[in-house]
């Protein structure tokens, strides 16, 4: 069946039916994962209070990132799972890229005909995690998005490589082409036709970013709180959570 859908060009998706009832149907086996566990370091990993290099958010989030960037095992410090929602409530995730930050959001380029520039369009609102496992480290951040002025959109267009100019221009996100031998052929078509002059920006191209409602810094360590800021006019103090791993 899954082959089927493969050769019919549809996305195929994971059931998650059985994980919200409870209850595998009884012809199903169930990979069980109960034992797969990393063992923490307990306190030396804990992240307390007192760890925090600011009480501002945004500059504690910058002291992590730089932290993440120095840290040779993480391969893009960058990705993030972006998560958006239908108007109707139904979730979807993937990982993009961030492309900047400030006191003022969270930047990513997405393309606005795909299915996360749908969703937003109608329900403008987005949830961001980035987890940095060799630190052990999750950050979480929740806010509205709003899409950027298009000279910003513009510059950083004109920023990229050729190659992913032209990239940007092949792929229509989220639509579904015959093979891949299409896109092969329309990305040279693509180069030949720009080789001597800049790529256009497609209008569909953009930059958005996702204002800081609220950002959560936590580990995975067991019975570490959680530091969550909850934006209001202006940052109200850190909070603590409960922490947990199962
Ligand atoms: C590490 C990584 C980084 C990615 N960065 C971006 C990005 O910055 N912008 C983007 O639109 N898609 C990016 N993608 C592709 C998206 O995950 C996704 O497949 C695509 O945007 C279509 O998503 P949608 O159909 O949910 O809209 C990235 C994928 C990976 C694995």
């Amino acid at each position: 069946m899954l082959g089927d859908a493969k050769r019919r060009g549809l996305r195929v998706w994971v059931s998650l039916g059985s994980c919200f009832s409870g209850q595998a149907p009884a012809q199903e086996r169930v990979m069980d994962l109960g034992a797969l566990r990393k063992s923490y370091r307990r306190d030396e990993e804990a992240f307390e209070e007192k760890h925090l290099a600011s009480l501002n958010p945004i500059k504690q989030f910058s002291v992590w990132f730089e932290e993440a960037m120095q840290c040779p095992s993480i391969g893009e410090v960058n990705a993030m799972c972006l998560a958006t929602c239908t108007r109707d409530g139904k979730p979807s995730a993937r990982m993009v890229l961030l492309k900047g930050f400030s006191q003022s959001g969270f930047r990513f380029f997405t393309n606005l005909e795909s299915r996360k520039g749908k969703e937003l369009d109608s329900n403008p609102f987005a949830s961001v995690v980035f987890y940095w496992e060799p630190l052990n480290r999750q950050v979480r951040i929740e806010g509205s998005v709003e899409k950027l002025p298009e000279e910003e959109s513009e510059q950083y267009f004109r920023s990229r490589p050729k190659s992913s100019q032209i990239g940007a221009v092949v792929s229509h996100q989220s639509t579904v082409i015959p093979d891949r031998e299409y896109l092969r052929k329309k990305n040279s078509e693509l180069e030949e036709q720009y080789r001597e002059v800049a790529v256009p920006k497609p209008p569909y191209w953009c930059c958005s970013a996702t204002s800081v409602l609220g950002l959560e810094l936590g580990t995975g360590t067991a019975f570490t709180p959680k530091v969550l800021w909850l934006a209001a006019e202006s940052y109200m103090p850190a909070q603590r959570t409960g922490g947990d791993t199962s």
